[in-house]
């Protein structure tokens, strides 16, 4: 039987955190989906799923057992559906551990057939988050050490302030 790990998240955008994530949780699965979820908590979101998509593709690309895919329901729902056995998650600081905490008890909760496997963040990667991104990129700053290379300029000409309008 395949052991598939679920990799959920807003990815609003990709970060070079999110594909180390990615990537080592690869290495531990022989499948990981990277799904693009809705998290309720949080205010409208910059790039559509779809967008958010193609960057996490472009990102990727070559990665043979990760695949992208879009929720809008229950993470818990998904899981049990595909029969994944993990849901990974990247853990930066103590200040992600207690939501992080809550949402790992509250899925388990929802569906019991499923771990919450957490891996720590790279050092260079514990102060980055979609966030800080979309800040520095909307202000024209330099985000070249904080997302992969190859969507670096998709992500930039999407968020500088001047060019609301670009479309991929
Ligand atoms: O990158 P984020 O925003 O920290 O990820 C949070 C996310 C999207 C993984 C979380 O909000 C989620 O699982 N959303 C799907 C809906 C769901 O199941 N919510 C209940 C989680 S306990």
């Amino acid at each position: 039987m395949k052991r598939i790990a679920v990799c959920p998240g807003s990815f609003d955008p990709i970060t070079l955190g999110h594909l180390d994530i990615i990537t080592r949780a690869s290495k531990l699965f022989d499948e990981v989906i990277v799904l693009i979820s809705k998290n309720a908590g949080k205010a409208q979101a910059s790039f559509t799923p779809a967008e958010r998509m193609y960057l996490i593709e472009k990102a990727t690309e070559g990665m043979e057992n990760v695949v992208i895919d879009i929720l809008d329901g229950l993470l818990a729902d998904y899981v049990r559906n595909i029969n994944a056995i993990a849901i990974v998650k990247g853990l930066r600081a103590v200040s992600d551990f207690e939501y992080e905490f809550q949402m790992a008890l509250a899925n388990k909760k929802l569906y019991d057939g499923a771990e919450t496997v957490f891996l720590t963040t790279k050092s260079e990667n514990m102060y980055l988050s979609s966030s800080i991104v979309k800040q520095i990129a909307y202000f024209g700053g330099d985000i070249s050490h904080f997302v992969p290379e190859c969507v670096l300029e998709d992500i930039k000409k999407r968020l500088v302030k001047e060019n609301k309008n670009y479309e991929y």
